[in-house]
């Protein structure tokens, strides 16, 4: 290859007219190259990204910032690769748009991986382009979301391409709790490609036209014999549902980027900064009065412990407008987690659902409230516990997959935090998982309880069958009605142990309060917390269980 062509310029073909030795040719010359920075794919690859329901790269930017806001950098950046003849194909760009915009008049860097440009596969210069606007990114304070549509490293630059996804991953790891980093997955996202969204704070998935794997189908069935259609190994569903490695699933790529709007509203631009506040500053703060709506929360309890009720009926009447962004809804359902805004400002939910396996504890419930908890406590945004929990799950499953060092993830994140930590505890808060939840002992600021809570160290049937397991079995050898004995002790205990006033004996609990009055609670409780400062001992970083 010829060096000098290989790394200099295209001059205009001298048929167009364009004479580069005047400054009016220069400017023509200009215009010339950016119209061919926005057709670097071919007609036919748009075509194809299109008729599988894709979007382009830019037309994905256009959906994502503010109508004009978007200021591309790098857009002449150009492969230097002569190996397999690559230097007779070297478009604009590289195959990747990077660059920075608005959404809602915040900045945001972006990248997004162009398919229709070498199947967005990752060489030398795609990768520095990507470095370059993530460096940008940590320098000014902002936001970083990655549109991922990529073959994976480019098969002809070799290592090359590895060394670039290594750089990435180092930049995202650095950039982890002090810039938010989210990553759309767009289109396929296989082999180590996959570890940088992984690193990220939030990766969404689109149904049906997004995978991601570290090996794909073929491998699979060459190595273990397992077949595997690439949407069960790695669609949007699998990983939403399944693996837990997205945080939604959107149904279309306009719903997954409306997603991502959604949740850079709820955080800051970057650690230093605190989450928009769409509070009215210069008002007087209302006073705050039990409304209808507030009442509702009194009749919601059923009056056997064992019948469910919808937890998100309590977060909805709790938050502005009833507006909970759900995060990982589709994953582990038996505890909730999602932004909300109180008095405008943005709140993270953590909730157990009695409606899913009575609201236990398992390992993908545990990873999933205690990795939301951290991204809370880095990005400044506090904490709402609502607490119903009958307490882990017990088996030989959950025992051997490790849910020791799994859910004390939740216990660490808890108590890490430093941002304002509120907790209600509106049912069962029994064993472990009262203290995990939130509890004051792990250093939440402000713990309620509902009257109809109860706090012990197990629930009355399990408790009963052990602390009175030599009455019971004298009253069966007596030829008394066992059950019956069972039922006196049950209520025994429920009556003086299950409730909350022997935890709020203690200050365990800081006061205990009807169901209506949770909204004015946890809202006086933020308004006082937000001068909250709290720091941990100085270290280089904690030993969290992984
Ligand atoms: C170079 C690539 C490419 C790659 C795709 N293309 N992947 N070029 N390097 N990795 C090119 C194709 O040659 C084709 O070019 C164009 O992109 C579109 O690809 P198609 O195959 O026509 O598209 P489609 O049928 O949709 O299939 C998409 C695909 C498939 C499933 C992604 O292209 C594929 O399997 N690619 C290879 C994936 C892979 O093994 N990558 C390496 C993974 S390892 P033309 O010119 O024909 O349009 C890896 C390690 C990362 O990534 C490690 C990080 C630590």
């Amino acid at each position: 290859a010829d060096p000098l062509s290989v790394g200099g310029t295209d001059v205009p073909d001298p048929d167009s007219g364009i004479d580069i030795h005047s400054t009016a040719g220069k400017l023509a010359d200009l215009k010339r190259r950016v119209a061919e920075v926005a057709h670097a794919g071919s007609e036919r690859a748009i075509e194809k990204q299109h008729a599988r329901g894709k979007k382009t790269a830019r037309e994905r930017l256009e959906m994502l910032l503010d109508e004009g806001s978007f200021i591309e950098m790098d857009k002449y950046a150009r492969h230097r690769s002569v190996a397999f003849g690559q230097e007779a194909n070297r478009p604009y760009g590289d195959g990747v748009v990077t660059g920075y915009g608005t959404v809602d008049g915040r900045t945001v860097a972006v990248f997004a991986q162009d398919f229709t440009v070498f199947g967005g596969s990752l060489g030398e210069v795609f990768g520095e382009k990507i470095c370059k606007v993530m460096d940008f990114a940590m320098k000014v304070g902002c936001p970083v979301v990655g549109l991922n549509d990529s073959g994976g490293a480019r098969i002809q630059e070799g290592v090359v391409s590895l060394g670039l996804y290594g750089e990435i991953f180092r930049r995202n790891v650095h950039a982890s709790g002090v810039i938010p980093q989210i990553s759309l997955i767009m289109g396929p996202c296989a082999g180590g490609a996959v570890y940088s969204p992984a690193v990220t704070d939030f990766t969404v998935m689109v149904d049906q036209t997004s995978h991601m794997f570290i090996t794909g189908p073929e491998v699979i069935k060459t190595v273990t014999g397992e077949d595997v259609s690439m949407e069960d190994l790695g669609g949007a569903r699998t990983h939403n549902t399944k693996s837990g490695v997205a945080h939604y699933m959107g149904s279309d790529e306009e719903d997954a980027i409306e997603y991502v709007k959604a949740l850079l509203s709820y955080l800051p631009s970057n650690n230093l900064e605190e989450p928009p506040s769409f509070a009215d500053e210069s008002a007087e703060l209302p006073s705050l009065e039990v409304t209808d709506e507030d009442r509702e929360l009194d009749t919601l309890i059923p009056d056997s412990a064992n019948q469910p009720y919808d937890m998100k009926v309590v977060v909805e009447h709790v938050l502005d407008d009833g507006e909970f962004l759900e995060v990982q809804p589709l994953f582990a359902p038996n505890l909730i987690v999602g932004y909300g805004r109180i008095e405008g400002r943005s709140v993270g939910v953590v909730a157990n659902q009695p409606m899913q396996f009575a609201g236990t504890l398992d390992i993908d419930a545990s990873e999933k409230a205690a990795r939301f908890v951290r991204t809370c406590d880095s990005f400044n945004v506090p904490v709402l516990t609502f607490v119903d929990v009958p307490g882990f799950l017990p088996g030989t499953d959950q025992e051997w997959d490790g849910i020791i060092r799994r859910g004390a993830k939740l216990i660490y994140a808890y108590a890490e935090a430093t941002v304002p930590l509120v907790t209600v505890i509106t049912r069962k808060a029994y064993g472990g998982a009262y203290d995990v939840m939130g509890s004051k002992h792990l250093g939440a600021d402000i713990n309620l309880a509902w009257p109809t809570a109860q706090i012990a160290v197990m629930g009355a049937q399990g408790a009963v069958n052990i602390l009175y397991r030599k009455q019971l079995a004298a009253a069966a050898e007596a030829g008394e009605n066992v059950d019956e004995t069972r039922a006196r002790f049950i209520a025994e205990y429920e009556d003086t142990l299950a409730n909350p006033y022997i935890a709020a004996e203690r200050g365990y609990i800081d006061t205990v309060i009807t169901p209506s009055n949770t909204r004015m609670n946890v809202t006086k409780a933020l308004r006082a917390l937000r001068s909250k400062r709290e720091t941990l001992p100085p270290k280089k970083h904690g030993n969290i269980p992984l």
